[in-house]
């Protein structure tokens, strides 16, 4: 049983929403998934017909938009309005917008105080939480009581996304995705405002060569020791 924040961070790629996904529901905690948030944003804008790199227009879009998404790690769901967007949230017209939509700095205000907002719901409800993202131990949840840094290298983070999409039936080549891979991580390293980084005291858990299990096995010891 967990208690508190579950704060897992780290480039795309990595195994992070699925191992974040099995820890949550191996420890009878709650799921955040950050990610989906700015992504569901994004869709809003472009539908909008707003241009991603104007930040005045993509704040009022984010302002106005009906977001929801649950914490339940057996059924992950996003809706704008009543609308279920959890798949049109993964396409390519959305992961291509999502690092300008995610670099404006008071659309990040109103997405943390939002994710702060269920943490402290979940933590009241469930007891503890497990929140993936690339900013939850430096910004989001400062105080998580485990702090998790998932990386891999550039080669086996776009050969899982690679399978992934053609388990999910969208089309992409490892070429691209990993040209992909390689352009987010820079847009997410290097912005201004909450720049993808390891928290100072984050466990960092180089998934190269393991599998889920082998992650998860290994994040599950530490939360033991821990508790
Ligand atoms: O995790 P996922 O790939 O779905 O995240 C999509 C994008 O959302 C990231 O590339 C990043 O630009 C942004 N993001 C962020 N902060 C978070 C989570 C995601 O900036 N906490």
């Amino acid at each position: 049983e967990l208690r508190g924040v579950v704060a897992m961070d780290g480039p795309s790629g990595t195994g992070k929403s699925t191992v974040a996904r099995r820890l949550a529901g191996a420890l009878g905690a709650g799921y955040l998934d950050t990610g989906a948030m700015y992504r569901a944003i994004t869709l809003a804008v472009l539908r909008a017909g707003v241009d991603p790199a104007d930040s005045a227009a993509v704040l009022r879009v984010a302002e106005a938009a009906d977001l929801h998404i649950g914490t339940d790690p057996r059924h992950a769901s996003v809706h704008l309005g009543a609308e279920d967007v959890a798949a049109e949230i993964r396409g390519q017209r959305v992961t291509l917008a999502v690092s300008a939509v995610s670099a404006v700095p008071r659309v990040r205000d109103l997405l943390v105080a939002r994710q702060r907002q269920i943490i402290n719901e979940a933590g009241a409800r469930l007891g503890g939480i497990v929140v993936e993202g690339r900013d939850i131990g430096t910004v989001v949840a400062p105080d998580a009581g485990l702090k998790v840094y998932l990386t891999a290298s550039a080669a086996a983070r776009a050969a899982r996304r690679t399978a992934q999409d053609s388990a999910e039936g969208r089309k992409s080549t490892v070429d691209a995705t990993l040209a992909d891979v390689q352009r987010r991580d820079r847009l997410d390293s290097t912005r201004a405002v909450s720049p993808l980084r390891p928290a100072e005291d984050a466990v960092e858990v180089d998934t190269t060569e393991l599998d889920i299990t082998g992650v998860l096995d290994h994040l599950l010891a530490i939360v033991r020791d821990r508790g």
